[in-house]
């Protein structure tokens, strides 16, 4: 299994791997990644987390007993200089980098050359890097998101975390990998040694088939992403709300105007939107405070589902004004 992933990473980004010590297996990319900041972190260490972020980037340190600083999401230098300028002035210094493009629940992305001044970063400050890399394969229009271990030197301050879920379909099967520095995977392996068993046999020879012969239903799924994003991105522009169509994940990010939402706050309006328009989406403010006025609307309902979503939409507000 592991060697699978070796040769994914070869063949998709170009990025060598040892499978002995540069790859390991986890129940799911969660696990590893929560397993990994218990191992690395505790009382008095902190991490640097973007707001809004997948909740358990920031769970993860807490239940380790660390702390986050969050810093506003973003994609651009002005992102990085924001983060050297948070670590310059923290003592002690963070001890962790936590990052995540294809990003949930915003869906923003990168472009290559991105993740250089991330590990000229992280090497000036001495700070790890984790990746979650989940949505790097659900990408749409010939984009094709970059990994951070492609980068020279990725390897020498942090690791990257995929997962079987996505691109594959296999959430219920609990496979994901964490690939890049030796030491970091070491911890993980450490910690996990005394937590679980491994991953049943079954399931890791179902992961090696599906690494081998399932590349061509990765693009079959993205198309069907694709067809939904536009479905959902169209609809919503519509009824009024802001939408940037993503170019990967499996969300849209949507801001609702003032008009609608009349002060509600979004957890309030997502409640809303469940019990008079009968369609359930993700208030922003559930993942950070600055996701407070948008909703995330997850593809995972087929086009004439989401239609149906968008009219009920649509007749909820026209009737709320
Ligand atoms: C950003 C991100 N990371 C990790 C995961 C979880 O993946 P896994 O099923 O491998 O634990 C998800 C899925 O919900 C996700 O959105």
């Amino acid at each position: 299994l592991r060697k699978e992933i070796a040769k994914k990473y070869e063949r998709k980004w170009n990025v060598q791997l040892d499978p002995e010590t540069e790859v390991l297996a986890c129940i799911g990319s969660k696990e590893g990644f929560s397993h990994l900041c218990l191992a690395m972190m505790g009382p008095g260490d902190t991490a640097i987390v973007p707001d809004p972020a997948f909740p358990i980037h920031n769970y993860s340190v807490a239940l380790a007993g660390a702390n986050v600083v969050s810093v506003p999401l973003g994609n651009d230098e002005k992102f990085i200089k924001n983060i050297a300028t948070v670590i310059e002035n923290m003592y002690p210094k963070p001890k962790l980098l936590i990052l995540n493009y294809p990003h949930n629940p915003t869906a923003m992305t990168v472009d290559e050359g991105f993740f250089e001044p991330v590990v000229e970063l992280a090497k000036r400050f001495r700070v790890a890097v984790i990746h979650d890399f989940a949505y790097g394969e659900s990408c749409f229009d010939g984009y094709k998101a970059p990994s951070l271990l492609s980068v020279k030197g990725a390897k020498d301050i942090g690791v990257e975390f995929i997962t079987m879920s996505k691109p594959y379909n296999m959430a219920g099967f609990r496979i994901g990998f964490v690939a890049g520095n030796k030491d970091m995977i070491e911890y993980l392996a450490t910690i996990k040694g005394y937590y679980d068993y491994g991953i049943f046999q079954a399931i890791q020879i179902a992961g090696i088939i599906a690494l081998r012969n399932c590349e061509e239903d990765i693009i079959t799924q993205n198309q069907r992403y694709q067809s939904r994003r536009d479905v959902v991105c169209e609809g919503l522009v519509r009824i009024g709300w802001e939408v940037e169509k993503p170019r990967a994940s499996m969300f849209v990010w949507a801001k609702v105007p003032k008009e609608h939402s009349k002060g509600k706050g979004s957890i309030d309006y997502a409640i809303d939107l469940m019990e008079y328009a009968e369609v359930a989406i993700a208030p922003g403010r559930a993942f950070g405070e600055r996701g407070e006025d948008c909703m995330r609307i997850a593809l995972v309902e087929n086009e004439q589902r989401l239609r149906q979503a968008i009219r009920n939409i649509s007749r909820f507000v026209r009737k709320d004004r």
